[in-house]
């Protein structure tokens, strides 16, 4: 741990220009810097370095921080890592605060279990190239499978010898510790007092953490005996979590980004391969199926995943439950089908890096029609299945957590599978629903859990909770964003708004802040407050502002760093990529926006606004169960003097039902406002 002196020395110190400037061309402009951005693909220069403020900003791709923030995503470093990366630069020493003493071994474990996998990486490689064995029987096998020098020395590829001990010998002669050749996996100890070696007699895989340093190994056997098997891995460890961990990644990570999607194959000859011929945005969850931990990782580099299945794969149906996970996440998920036989390994060796990119984009499809697709054959006349098939669809729409993303695909469903729009609407609303009250509800018992364990202090007796306070964590910031979303990419646009079954023309800005004005409602994340703020006054300066000429660098380039990442984020979101063919082909996303809009818009007031109301019904709710129970606990003090005269308590319970009454009234007012409340 670093201390806080430290870290603000190191902060003081930082000139932005020059941190940045060792990564990146800077040309000066004005009092700031301008460049192409790092971190994506661009060829006019959108990347900002703001000296004074010690900030960069990319307009482009919305990415955006202080010097510090910079190393850390362009190096893929932890925040202490490049803290430590940005003293050493400035001269200062990094005192790190004592830990304690069981941290400190866990640290230098782990420092350990990551020097031995070092050694281990080294000694394989050399045994690859140097020993006899190494190179009759692992680089030749290798060759064989057409990887060049410069891909075996990329991927660090090497070779254990098949002599049942050697490596763990020389290790130990080295002077590693046992410990940690046994917790890393690499040797296992006999009963006998022997040892082996976890990978005796078979190529290795090395696999690296993102910043690149080995934390386990894979290791191809090269007997066809089918009772070995054919790959072996490192176990588990403290430093090899596997959920965590994607091979390649390391390699891949910055065409990753710059290209700005991911290829996702199966395993490690297919990421090799791709590398090989040119594609190295690729990694692999290494035959294991996807995990969140793994899609918040490509979720770092990009919002965009394309995964590659073999022509022929047995587990392409089982497969489907990770691309509910990817969309789930809110990556935007591709799928790609190889020509029966090929995996993506043969693929790419017989193919050019342009032929793959291009098989790839000519072939690529989004979810619901691979899903279509796979299913619909089997389906087709069987009403079951079908209807089976169709739930199945709405179920991953449903988790999608942007509300623009579900409608289009909800469309795209209904014109594929030719059933009613309104329908697979009603059926995605419940869901949303049921899954969004079962979290309401567990808040709720969490907060009565939490008060009743506060009130058998008598001292401390709750007073209600102050006005205003809303429960976070359930949704509000989700429709909060929504709403400025709406707001500032289609705010100046003219929608028909349908309200008590007329329709009315409005922009979708004023259909917005009247909504919010109407009821004094203040959004509770102060970033989104900030932009209503200038917005409004933007607006009022000139209310005929047109999407053309509306003056959104206002908004950009507002003097908060937050807020106008907030802004550039939401503008320009990195997971909406072009339309796909499909959509582009069907017209529903260039043409139909606006009656999106008409939908979306009023549907997501009307959401917000129930929200806020439940929250307040529930304060309410809270306040009367204190009521309640102050009573019961504690008969001695409300006791006898005056018995039913003037009780405060019972006006105030009057009072609460009453108001609550009078919530209810208004939230079911609001719902049947709209004549259609969708999705
Ligand atoms: N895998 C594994 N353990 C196994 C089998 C497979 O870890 N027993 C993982 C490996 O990451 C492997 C991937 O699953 O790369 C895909 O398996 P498979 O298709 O059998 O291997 P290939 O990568 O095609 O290897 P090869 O071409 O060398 O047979
Ligand atoms: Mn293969």
């Amino acid at each position: 741990m670093i201390d806080h002196a430290t870290v603000d020395r190191i902060f003081a110190a930082a000139n932005i220009a020059e941190v940045v400037g060792d990564f990146v061309t800077l040309k000066k402009k004005g009092v700031n810097y301008l460049a192409c951005c790092p971190f994506h693909n661009e060829k006019t220069p959108s990347f900002v370095v703001s000296p004074t403020k010690g900030l960069f900003k990319c307009f482009g791709c919305g990415k955006g921080g202080n010097a510090v923030t910079f190393v850390m995503e362009h190096e893929s470093l932890s925040f202490p890592e490049a803290l430590k990366y940005v003293a050493r630069k400035y001269g200062i020493e990094v005192e790190e605060r004592q830990l304690t003493a069981e941290d400190q071994q866990k640290n230098d474990d782990r420092e350990s279990m990551m020097v031995v996998s070092a050694f281990a990486a080294d000694y394989f490689k050399e045994t690859l190239h140097r020993n006899s064995e190494g190179k009759s029987v692992g680089l030749s096998y290798f060759r064989e499978r057409g990887f060049s020098e410069a891909t075996i020395e990329r991927f660090q590829l090497g070779f254990c010898p098949t002599a049942g001990d050697a490596f763990t010998q020389k290790a130990l002669k080295e002077g590693y510790q046992e410990k940690y050749l046994i917790d890393t996996g690499l040797s296992i100890k006999k009963e006998s007092g022997g040892w082996y070696d976890r990978f005796a007699g078979r190529v290795i895989f090395p696999i690296h953490s993102v910043s690149g340093r080995v934390v386990a190994f894979g290791g191809r056997t090269l007997r066809t005996d089918k009772k070995v098997a054919k790959y072996l891995n490192s176990p588990e460890s403290e430093i090899y979590h596997k959920s965590n961990v994607l091979y390649g990644l390391y390699q891949a990570k910055r065409a990753i980004a710059q290209e700005d999607y991911c290829i996702l194959v199966e395993g490690y000859t297919d990421v090799i391969s791709m590398h090989q011929s040119g594609v190295e945005n690729v990694v692999a969850s290494s035959g294991t199926s996807l995990t969140e931990g793994q899609i918040k990782l490509i979720a770092r580099f990009s919002k965009n995943v394309t995964v590659i299945y073999d022509g022929d794969s047995a587990g392409i149906k089982a497969s489907l439950r990770g691309i509910d996970m990817i969309l789930k996440e809110g990556l935007n998920v591709r799928v790609v089908l190889l020509p029966e036989g090929e995996d993506p390994d043969s693929f790419a060796r017989e193919h050019t890096a342009a032929e793959l990119r291009e098989y790839i984009s000519e072939n690529e499809q989004d979810f619901i029609s691979f899903k279509a697709k796979l299913l619909l054959n089997e389906a087709s006349n069987d009403p079951i299945k079908r209807a089976a098939l169709i739930s199945d669809m709405v179920d991953s729409i449903a988790v999608i957590p942007e509300a623009i993303a579900r409608s289009v695909y909800l469309k795209e469903c209904a014109l594929l599978m030719r059933i009613d729009e309104g329908v697979l609407q009603e059926e995605v609303r419940r869901r949303r629903r049921d899954t969004q009250l079962s979290q309401d509800e567990k808040e709720f018992f969490r907060r009565r859990e939490q008060l009743q364990k506060e009130q058998t202090t008598p001292a401390l007796l709750p007073t209600t909770a102050p006005e205003g306070t809303r429960m976070t964590g359930s949704g509000m910031d989700e429709l909060e964003r929504e709403l400025i979303t709406y707001l500032l990419r289609y705010g100046c646009q003219t929608v028909d708004f349908k309200r008590d079954e007329e329709v009315c023309s409005a922009t979708v800005a004023a259909a917005i802040l009247e909504e919010l004005d109407a009821d004094g409602i203040d959004m509770e994340n102060p970033l989104y407050t900030a932009i209503l703020k200038e917005y409004r006054a933007i607006q009022a300066e000139n209310p005929a502002y047109t999407s053309e000429t509306f003056p959104m660098h206002r908004l950009t380039d507002y003097p908060d760093a937050q807020v106008c990442n907030a802004v550039v984020d939401i503008l320009m979101p990195s997971e909406l990529r072009k339309p796909s063919k499909l959509w582009e082909r069907n017209e529903i996303y260039l043409k139909k926006e606006d009656e999106l809009l008409s939908e979306a818009v009023p549907r997501t007031i009307t959401l917000y606004k129930t929200k806020i109301i439940e929250q307040m019904i529930d304060t309410l709710r809270q306040e009367l169960a204190q009521i309640g129970e102050s009573q019961v606990s504690a008969p001695l003090t409300t006791a006898p003097q005056e018995p039913a005269a003037a009780d405060p308590l019972n006006d105030r319970t009057k009072e609460i039902l009453s108001q609550m009454n009078r919530l209810n009234e208004l939230r079911n007012r609001i719902c049947t406002r709209y004549s259609r409340i969708i999705l």
